[in-house]
């Protein structure tokens, strides 16, 4: 969605501005847009399109400010144009706002204004804010040296909604003032300079000092100083973080595009997230979350919520936690479960899953969730993110930054997160028998490898996606978690291949979609349960009977003749499989994507995190 960057120090504002602006590309935008405080002015340029474009604009070279605001926007009220853009300025134009969010009261703010005497050119939600600001500025006393930041406090405490926002002022150029509600806003500090984004990869080259900002903060930033605020504008102390992640690994690292990059990451990235929460011939810790025996036994239902490939690692899971512990497990999308009553009770666990930690309907649902009195966890990649300040507990997966918007590492990693956790309430609850959770602890430390041999097997691959980018349709057949993970790779080739595509439980096919089938069509079947082998084979024989050419992803035996084109994974427990096999197929769509010529990373009307419902 929406980007910010923020600049205050001693050097030209606008390249670093860009810079930033580039490192955010991936979370989706359709225009862009600068402003620096120029003398006694402020400049602004906006453009519909890439960061590039902007980059194009000959004046973008005249600015010398040295403190600047811009914007990466991804349209929600208005459609993709330069006047819709961010920044926006207020009528005087001495005020520039960038805001990320939605404005839910706008019209009624517009026409409160509008009846006061302002005038609107754009069709956003946004440009209500500036001159809201403007409007508050001069009712303040002139001689109060905290005028600015009390106006934008007034007008903040107006706005209904969500948002992250930086205001500057051409007649107060040594700040910017930021505030945020419900949208992540972060504030990096080095000697006299200060750096704000929305996210942290954006800054990451200047500083790793970095303040997370709270909801409800408001901050001046100068060159010297980041002072807090309360809604009282009462001075808070804060305390910066370091992160530890390198600029580097926010970066391509050689790979052609940041998804490959991310889905050879995975071994990596799985085994940090196993970390000291499993060490061989040990209980599993979660000692940082300290769930309570006593609450755990009384659990007597648990929800996944989630969005997207975060919904579908929740299907994957879903067999592992009811095997080990017993408790049915629901698993939601999150805009479904928000707006409908759910039967959940004090008794209910919630565990929520996002990789960014900021998709709007997530938060809505977990704190819908904490109002009935259920007990909440969240399950992020994203240190510090929106949905884990809400939460009763929050677990980390740590896959490191995942940039592309399709997602790869953070699914497998929280799989992992969540095998993990099944055991862990396993045993803490006691109910479950020594031996399998002592075979799953040994399959999870072995993962890693597993991922690097699966990692290896892509020749077939390249090859199957050159046979088939130019269809259609394509059909993901599977029984158990093997469609958890049909779901979530049918998912993955649509999004970033715009092929259609379809994932059907195996058994289900002869109520509906086999009608589908004819010639030639692309059937991709998974089988990694020897339980479920011959009736996985059977449904498979039924579509090649029909004319349909497969592929198939196992680590069972099967017969070569029936299936010409088998991606072999290694052996693993049924329960952990997801984590194999969604592999081949995450690589699949990625070289479907670079056959067809796309943009595998920035997939078309797609952006990173969902932060408006
Ligand atoms: C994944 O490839 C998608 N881009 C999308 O479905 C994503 O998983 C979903 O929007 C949820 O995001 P979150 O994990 O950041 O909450």
């Amino acid at each position: 969605m929406c980007g910010i960057v923020g600049y205050i120090g001693n050097t030209k504002a606008s390249p670093i501005l860009i810079d930033g602006l580039l490192k955010l590309e991936y979370r989706g935008y359709d225009s862009a847009g600068i402003a620096t405080i120029e003398g006694p002015h402020i400049k602004c340029l906006k453009h519909k399109g890439r960061v590039k474009e902007l980059q194009n604009i000959p004046e973008i070279n005249s600015l010398e400010g040295h403190i600047g605001i811009a914007h990466t926007r991804w349209a929600t009220h208005g459609k993709p144009s330069s006047i819709n853009a961010h920044p926006h300025l207020d009528e005087s134009k001495n005020f520039a706002v960038v805001h990320n969010g939605i404005i839910e009261n706008y019209s009624q703010i517009k026409d409160f204004l509008t009846n006061a005497g302002y005038h609107f050119l754009s069709q956003t939600d946004t440009e209500v804010i500036p001159n809201l600001i403007h409007y508050y500025y001069y009712k303040e006393d002139e001689n109060d040296n905290l005028r600015f930041v009390k106006a934008v406090n007034k007008a903040v405490s107006d706005l209904k909604g969500s948002y992250a926002i930086e205001v500057i002022f051409s007649f107060e150029p040594d700040k910017i003032i930021v505030a945020r509600k419900d949208s992540p806003l972060v504030i990096g500090i080095k000697d006299d300079e200060k750096f704000v984004a929305s996210d942290i990869p954006a800054i990451l080259d200047y500083t790793n000092n970095i303040y997370i900002l709270n909801d409800g903060d408001l901050v001046q930033v100068t060159k010297k100083s980041v002072t807090f605020y309360d809604i009282d504008l009462n001075v808070v102390k804060r305390t910066p973080e370091i992160i530890t992640w390198d600029a580097k690994s926010a970066d391509k690292n050689g790979y052609e595009d940041f998804m490959l990059k991310e889905i050879y990451e995975q071994p990596t990235a799985i085994r940090e997230t196993i970390g000291t929460r499993l060490v061989k011939d040990a209980k599993c810790n979660f000692d940082d979350i300290s769930i309570p025996k006593e609450y755990l036994s009384k659990v007597s239902r648990i929800y996944i919520v989630a969005c997207g490939t975060a919904m579908h690692a929740g299907l994957a899971v879903k067999p592992i936690l009811e095997r080990l512990t017993s408790i049915p497990v629901e698993v939601d999308i999150s805009s479904e479960f928000r707006y409908r009553k759910p039967l959940i009770d004090k008794n209910t666990l919630i565990i929520c899953i996002s990789q960014s930690g900021e998709t709007a309907d997530t938060i809505a649902a977990l704190k819908n969730a904490k109002q009935i009195g259920s007990k909440t966890i969240a399950i992020s990649n994203v240190i510090g993110s929106s949905i884990t300040r809400e939460a009763d507990y929050t677990i980390y997966t740590h896959a490191g930054p995942e940039i592309a918007v399709a997602s790869t590492k953070a699914y497998t990693c929280q799989i992992t997160v969540l095998s993990l956790l099944a055991i862990y309430f396993a045993e803490v609850l006691g109910i479950e028998n020594e031996e399998i959770l002592s075979a799953l602890k040994n399959e999870i430390l072995e993962l890693p490898s597993k991922v690097s041999i699966t990692l290896e097997n892509t020749d077939l691959i390249k090859e199957f996606a050159k046979r088939i980018y130019k269809e259609k349709d394509i059909f993901f057949l599977g029984r158990g978690t093997d469609f958890a993970v049909a779901k979530e790779a049918s998912l993955k080739l649509k999004e970033i291949s715009y092929i259609h595509s379809d994932a059907y439980q195996s058994g289900e096919l002869k109520h509906g979609p086999i009608a589908l089938i004819e010639d030639d069509v692309t059937v991709v079947g998974i089988i990694t349960d020897r339980r479920l082998l011959d009736k996985s084979v059977s449904n498979l024989q039924e579509v090649i009977t029909r004319g349909a050419k497969t592929l198939l992803v196992t680590n069972q035996n099967v017969d070569k003749d029936v299936f010409p084109n088998i991606i072999n994974i290694p052996k693993v427990h049924p329960l952990l499989s997801p984590i194999l096999s969604i592999i081949p197929l995450q690589l699949l769509a990625y070289y479907v994507s670079k056959e067809k010529g796309l943009d595998v990373d920035k997939p078309r009307n797609l952006a990173k995190s969902v932060t408006v419902e």
